[in-house]
């Protein structure tokens, strides 16, 4: 894909695209060129046929065979137009799709924290159906504008120069008439994009979270907000809709001037003496169709302005900033520090500070807990770590580089990260289990699944068994499990684990201990907990309080300190003995 940076055109992008599959383009304007050019001789021997009837001539019979020849011959060459074009567009249309999937994996953590997924939906669907339009419609209908004009002029010039330059500059009040009135049509189109990107994103929340949406009786607000975005949608698209009615009402009254003119002209000429009736039907033919194009232009104009929207939304969507990546390519430097956080501010764009100097190290083999209340900042940290935030101020070095250097596929292909939700993708449970294609034999799988309590699963569907859409059909503790098999099985340098045990019962929670430990074991890991049972054994423990690191230690040594963490544990125990 080609982008501008700065103030870009798209259009010009996009041209820059279709230019890519030049052999189908050219191929396409050559061949709408050529029918062009036969339906004008073809309109022109009309008159010529009727002259030689009228005058009785001896070159009727060439006359009629030269008609009927160039309608024979004008055919295929309209075939291979619509061929061409239908596969330019095609290529065009599979470029961007295939750019707007690889640029939603790319792009940066606060933009997708902070966008709705309805913006990417719609420009997936309906604004590349646009485009695809443009290219496959709209883009002849303006590279062959020149021809129509040349041909138009040349064919009639033949026949009378002076009805001819009458009768094109009348004509051409149209087309500046018809891009004046339709500049609103982009407006209109903008707001009409964007609300029905609103409502798919509406749509998409109340399926997705259907159990949520009813159990808390939410129908009517999600309802109520997709019903008022496509409301909106729908009062711009018909305003557009009475705009473009309005133009090609007033191109239509306006159309029969020129043409009247012409006729009008034409009859004195007969009655004169210098034009053949013959000539007359070959400008009328010729005309006429010129102008019947012509007069479509309001549409085409209108059309046109939707796809340039159109275009200015894919193209500045490919253009929004990317994850920010270093450009050499770094390796995991064994023995150094494989997480140092160094005297780090972070603020969410727009929001006030969430953590204020946080310094921490974690050393390789060294299993790091860190506590805090809701909200403190714990996960935000993992995103530090991670690279899926910047810090404001302050270093972030991970596994012996500036997280700045790294290359950020290549640095968390030595990461292992089990968040808070656990998501599972639409696929076989081995699909879900075995990222990046792993080869592991199914014995130990299947051991491996039997540890974390998912025996009785496998019972049921086997590892070649569906998952269902995000994982419908499995339960919350059960989706937990295979999320940290899935981070179990990647075998990388570096786990952080977000509550991994939170959605589990005491029962379930005894169960995966073991495997947490079996993933733990010999690795480096920050865990980030609310029980104290799973961070223990920590070799070390940060306790986070408003964003501040206030106590660092292992679990004897902050127990044995009046603080935060203590307080944290009373509160646990109380809470515990209550249940
Ligand atoms: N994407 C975001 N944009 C703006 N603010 C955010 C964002 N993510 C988190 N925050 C805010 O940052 C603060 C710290 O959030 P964080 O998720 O790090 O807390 P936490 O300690 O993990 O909490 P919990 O234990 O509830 O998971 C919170 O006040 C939260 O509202
Ligand atoms: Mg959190």
């Amino acid at each position: 894909m080609t982008f501008r940076k700065g103030n870009p055109s798209y259009v010009s992008c996009l041209m820059k695209d279709v230019l890519k599959s030049w052999p189908w383009y050219f191929t396409s304007i050559v061949a709408t060129i050529v029918y062009l050019l036969m339906d004008f001789y073809m309109r022109k021997m009309i008159g010529t046929v009727a002259d030689d009837i009228i005058y009785q001539k001896e070159s009727f019979m060439m006359s009629f065979v030269l008609l009927l020849g160039s309608t024979f011959l004008a055919s295929p060459f309209h075939g291979i137009s619509t061929y061409t074009k239908g596969r330019m567009s095609e290529e065009v249309l599979l470029k961007l799709r295939l750019a707007i999937g690889k640029k939603t994996t790319k792009l940066s953590m606060p933009y997708l924290e902070t966008h709705d997924s309805g913006e990417i939906i719609s420009h997936l669907g309906s604004e590349l159906d646009t485009l695809n339009g443009f290219t496959y419609y709209g883009l002849s209908m303006v590279t062959t504008l020149f021809v129509q004009l040349i041909g138009v002029t040349g064919f009639m010039l033949a026949v009378d120069p002076e009805i001819t330059i009458v009768f094109i500059l009348l004509s051409l009040l149209v087309l500046p008439f018809s891009i004046l009135l339709t500049k609103q049509v982009r407006r209109n189109e903008k707001v009409y994009r964007s609300q029905l990107a609103k409502s798919q994103q509406r749509a998409k929340e109340g399926i997705n979270f259907i159990t949520l949406v009813k159990a808390f009786r939410l129908e009517k607000m999600i309802s109520n907000q997709y019903e008022k975005a496509l409301h909106q949608a729908t009062d711009a698209a018909i305003k557009n809709e009475k705009t473009v009615a309005y133009v090609a009402a007033a191109g239509k009254a306006i159309g029969f001037i020129p043409l009247t003119v012409m006729i009008a002209l034409g009859v004195f000429r007969i009655f004169e003496g210098t034009l053949t009736q013959g000539e007359l039907l070959s400008l009328v033919a010729i005309g006429g169709g010129f102008f019947s194009w012509l007069q479509g232009t309001p549409d085409t104009v209108a059309y046109l302005r939707k796809a340039q929207v159109a275009c200015e939304r894919v193209y500045g969507f490919l253009d929004l900033p990317e994850e920010e990546n270093g450009t050499e390519t770094k390796r995991h430097q064994k023995d150094s520090c494989m997480v140092k956080i160094d005297d780090v501010h972070f603020a969410y764009p727009g929001e006030k500070e969430v953590l204020y100097g946080i310094s921490m190290e974690i050393s390789e083999g060294e299993s790091v807990a860190l506590v805090g209340a809701s909200g403190s900042g714990k996960s935000s940290i993992i995103k530090l770590i991670c690279g899926f935030i910047t810090p404001d101020s302050g270093s972030v070095e991970v596994m012996g580089n500036p997280i700045e250097d790294w290359n950020k596929e290549a640095m968390r292909r030595n990461i292992a990260f089990v968040g808070q939700e656990s998501h599972l993708f639409p696929g076989t449970l081995r699909e879900n289990l075995l990222t990046n294609h792993m080869n592991i034999e199914d014995e130990k799988l299947m051991a491996l699944c039997k540890r974390a309590g998912l025996e009785a699963l496998l019972g049921e569907r086997g590892l070649d068994g569906s998952v269902g859409e995000a994982g419908f059909q499995f339960s919350g503790g059960e989706k937990q499990r295979i999320t940290i098999l899935r981070a179990l099985l990647k075998d990388a340098d570096l786990i952080l684990l977000d509550e991994p045990t939170s959605a589990l019962d005491a029962v379930s929670e005894e169960s995966i201990q073991e495997c947490l430990r079996m993933l733990t074991k010999g690795k480096t890991s920050l865990t980030i907990a609310h029980r104290m049972a799973t961070i223990k054994n920590a070799d070390r423990i940060y306790v986070l309080h408003q964003g501040r690191i206030v106590q660092c230690g292992s679990h004897d040594e902050l127990f044995k300190q009046e603080g935060q963490y203590r307080k944290m544990l009373k509160l646990q125990e109380l809470k515990e003995r209550v249940i």
